[in-house]
Parts: C-alpha cells; structure tokens; sequence
C-alpha cells in the first residue's frame, strides 16, 4: 500500500516538491508505462485541490491518445495542433488556459471544466505524452502550477 497524502494547507512550491518525491517513489523500478501513468494520474488527483480531470494523452503516430486518467470519460483521439492538448503536443510549451471558453478551439470534454493546464512530457526531444489537468475553477493555474507540473513530467519521461 502507498500512503502518499499532502500536508494540508502548504505553499505550492513545497506541495510540488512532495508531489514529486511521492511520483519519483512510485514510478521507480517500475517498467510498465501505464502502471506508472496511471499512478501519476491518481497521485495528481490526490495531491492538487479543485479539479476535475486529471491524466495523460499519448503521441500514438502523431496523434494524441486517451491514456490513464482520473476524472469523466473522455475524447479519445486528439490531433496534434487541436485544442489545448494538440496545441501543447504541436509546440512542445506548456499551455496555462484561464478561460477556457476564451482559447480557440478548445475541446470540451467535461463541461464543468472553466481552466486548464497542459504539459507535454518530453523524451529525447520529442513529444511523447501530456499531462493535462482540467479545473472546474476560472483561472485555477499559474507559473507555480506549471513548474511543478513540468518538474513531474521530467520525472515520470523515462518511465512511461
Ligand atoms: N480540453 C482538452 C481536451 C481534453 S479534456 O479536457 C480531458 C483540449 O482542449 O485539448
């Protein structure tokens, strides 16, 4: 059993560095890539407050595939340079959404979601994955929420 839990109320700096402890621990000796997604997923949903989807695309040929994920079911195919996902997948930034209804051509896929952050997991260069966080709150994400989303992509690249 994992017992991975935040401490409550701590700056988002320290929560993302337990965040990332906690993913370094849980991906670690562990080859199967959707194990390891699936976890990540999971712990993302634990550790961060107010979302409501939480989980990884994969580059499948070029093209962005549902992979684990915690939250409603989801769009399964994404192109790349489509909505926020394709359009992180396509540039290879990271992409801070506070409206999601002001970002051309996001997709809906829970119409709860009001923001978003998607960041692309990068192995050797390339695009192999996102980890995209939806929030039922307008504006829910910042430069903090993305540094730290962008150190546990580091972490999880060579594991999935
Ligand atoms: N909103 C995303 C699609 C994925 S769902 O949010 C889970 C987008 O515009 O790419």
């Amino acid at each position: 059993m994992y017992d991975f839990a935040p401490q409550g109320d701590q700056p988002k700096p320290e929560l993302y560095a337990d965040l990332a402890e906690a993913a370094r621990a849980l991906v670690s000796g562990e080859p199967d890539g959707v194990a390891n997604m699936a976890n990540v997923a999971a712990l993302i949903w634990q550790f961060l407050p107010d979302l409501n989807w939480a989980g990884f695309y994969r580059n499948v040929e070029d093209e962005l595939v549902l992979g684990p994920f915690v939250g409603k079911p989801a769009c399964i195919r994404i192109p790349f340079g489509r909505g926020v996902c394709g359009t992180a997948a396509e540039s290879g930034q990271t992409q801070i959404v506070p409206d999601v209804h002001a970002f051309p051509g996001h997709i809906a896929c829970d119409a709860d979601s009001r923001s978003e952050l998607v960041v692309p997991v990068m192995q050797d260069g390339k695009v192999v994955a996102v980890i995209d966080l939806d929030s039922p709150i307008a504006e829910r994400f910042d430069a903090e929420d993305a540094a730290g989303i962008e150190a546990l992509a580091a972490i999880v690249a060579p594991s999935i």
